[in-house]
């Protein structure tokens, strides 16, 4: 009686923590990085539009936090830089694919522009995340930022790493329950886990504290 209270407390315990976590992950958000961007180049007298689903609150945490950066240093450049009198966003999410075209009618960039540490983060954020950024600067400057989202997008992957049998699976049984957390592993020991998350790819783990030499 008193072990299964125990177990009951300590799922609770593991869901609380991970929701904590999502919402930390998801600190910077892409609606409101878009909002930001209009707020400041309407500042600079530059026009705004823009294009694409409102809600993208389900983004995966990882990517939401990568492209909202990118959004942010795109929007300072446009203001910066460009000297343009338009600019826009568009975002569409196609065949498992997250694109977003940030343009602008000023200078463009030079060809021959060495890329500071903007341009560069930019590309480094997208890389980590398997995706790719190309400019095109013929007419103003066109950025078009890529990200390959995967086909179960909008779940929350978590791989579950304790020794503790019984615990794990109440672990991860309250945590299936959400309608946007999928259990991608189960792992019993540390060389497990790591394998689990190679293959799974998580957004979460949550590992057993024993095993933090893993992290
Ligand atoms: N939208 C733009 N329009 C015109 N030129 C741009 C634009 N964005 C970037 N550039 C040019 O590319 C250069 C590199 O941009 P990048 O963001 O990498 O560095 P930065 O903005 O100069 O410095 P940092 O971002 O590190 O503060 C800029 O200095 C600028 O000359
Ligand atoms: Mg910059």
């Amino acid at each position: 009686m008193e072990e299964t209270r125990e177990i009951e407390n300590a799922s609770r315990a593991a869901l609380k923590q991970t929701r904590e976590l999502v919402s930390e992950m998801r600190a910077l958000k892409v609606d409101e990085e878009i909002k930001h961007m209009e707020q400041i180049v309407t500042a600079a007298e530059i026009n705004f539009t823009y294009r694409g689903p409102e809600d993208l609150i389900n983004l995966p945490p990882l990517t939401q936090n990568m492209v909202a950066m990118c959004i942010r240093e795109a929007g300072t450049n446009i203001v910066k830089h460009s000297q343009a009198t338009t600019c826009s966003v568009d975002i569409h999410i196609a065949d498992g694919i997250l694109s977003i075209v940030i343009f602008d009618n000023g200078i463009g960039i030079n060809e021959d522009t060495a890329y500071g540490n903007g341009l560069k983060g930019m590309e480094e954020r997208l890389t980590f995340i398997e995706g790719a950024l190309h400019i095109n600067s013929k007419q103003g400057t066109c950025l078009n930022l890529s990200v390959p989202l995967g086909g179960d997008w909008n779940m929350i992957r978590i791989v579950i790493a304790k020794d503790q049998r019984i615990l794990r699976g109440a672990i991860g049984t309250l945590l299936d329950f959400e309608e946007d957390f999928e259990i991608v592993g189960q792992a019993g020991d540390g060389e497990e886990a790591m394998t689990m998350i190679q293959r799974g790819k998580p957004d979460i783990c949550l590992l057993d504290k024993k095993w933090t030499r893993y992290r």
